[in-house]
């Protein structure tokens, strides 16, 4: 048994720089046409040169793969001139809270600062990507954030806005009230839970921000991906961190997944009889939602074991994937 998918997208990926990128750019380049990337490097992608360098770095790092990387630069309170410089180098602006998550203490500190900024982005049609946590207690940070989504979508209605990696059931049905927002959700959302992170023995391989939530939150997610919503798109959120970050005390919070993310989402759509509605996931949503049209590039899935690998491991990096070491039907071609 086969499965094709045309031009999958990740919508939200950590490809890193140098030889940690090197490593992994090539892994996600054989599973996507494309991927949003994320601008948290160290110092963060902020202006026009940094961007199209960092793309050039990518498009070397994945030789003759077709891959498209869809740049995103770090908010911060550019000028109109500034955007104006940006706009034709860009997919979207990343907003971070400031400290929310890794490398983000360049991010925003007070919302209101960012107002100016994201009016001009509205006018000129640049898509607004948020992470959206608060500095609250860990379980409660998206909630509490739910208020500056709300916000947001309703003082600039068409500004398009992505609230990145939902991982609740409020999030969800947000997503329903207002029609300029849309979200990416994670493969790790929709299958585990805290339990898995902290329950039993503590995983560091799935400690990510946001922290997975309730079983609640799971099913609501994963109902919403399965149901096809046409503004719920898949962005893996992929994050890579070498084994001694993870495997320490002080984990980094990241789960690494890009290798095996299709396979994977294509076992979960599988088990739920919903296969069909797998294409509009990975691709079909985010192309309708940002009027985008990636390269064209067959993806085919192949019924057959694939043992996701204890470590991946090139250029003197190493990082181990969600479930390492364990058998998923499905294969990459
Ligand atoms: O777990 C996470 N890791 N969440 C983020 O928002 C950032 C990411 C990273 O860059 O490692
Ligand atoms: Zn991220």
């Amino acid at each position: 048994m086969k499965l094709e998918l045309n031009s999958p997208l990740d919508m939200h990926l950590h490809l890193r720089d140098g030889d940690m990128m090197k490593l992994v750019a090539p892994l996600s380049a054989d599973s996507f046409a494309g991927a949003v990337i994320m601008p948290n490097l160290v110092p963060p992608v902020s202006s026009v040169e940094e961007v199209k360098s960092y793309k050039i770095r990518i498009l070397e790092a994945c030789g003759d793969r077709v891959f498209k990387p869809y740049m995103t630069a770090f908010f911060k309170n550019y000028t109109e001139e500034e955007l104006t410089q940006l706009k034709d180098y860009i997919f979207g602006i990343k907003l971070y809270p400031a400290g929310a998550t890794t490398n983000s203490d360049g991010g925003v500190k007070a919302m209101q600062e960012a107002e100016k900024t994201i009016s001009i982005m509205q006018e000129m049609g640049i898509p607004l990507l948020v992470h959206g946590e608060s500095h609250g207690f860990v379980m409660d940070r998206e909630a509490e954030f739910l208020a500056v989504y709300r916000d947001l979508a309703s003082r600039f209605p068409k500004l398009r806005i992505c609230m990145e990696h939902i991982t609740t059931a409020s999030a969800v049905k947000l997503l329903d009230e207002f029609e300029n927002l849309c979200a990416t959700v994670t493969l790790q959302h929709l299958i585990i839970t805290l339990d898995d992170v902290a329950g039993g023995m503590l995983r560091p391989h799935l400690f990510c921000k946001p922290i997975a939530k309730r079983p609640e939150d799971r099913e609501a997610l994963l109902q919403a991906a399965l149901s096809g919503h046409s503004r719920l798109m898949f962005g893996s959120d992929s994050a890579p961190h070498p084994i001694h970050a993870k495997e320490s005390c002080g984990c980094a919070a990241g789960v690494f997944t890009a290798p095996l993310a299709l396979p994977r989402l294509t076992t979960l759509f599988e088990e739920h009889g919903c296969l069909d509605k797998l294409q509009g996931f990975v691709s079909d949503n985010a192309c309708k939602l940002y009027g985008i049209t990636p390269p064209v590039k067959k993806v085919t899935l192949i019924r057959e074991s694939m043992e996701i690998p204890t470590a991946y491991e090139a250029h003197g990096q190493k990082v181990v994937p969600m479930d390492a070491g364990c058998v998923l039907p499905w294969r990459l071609a």
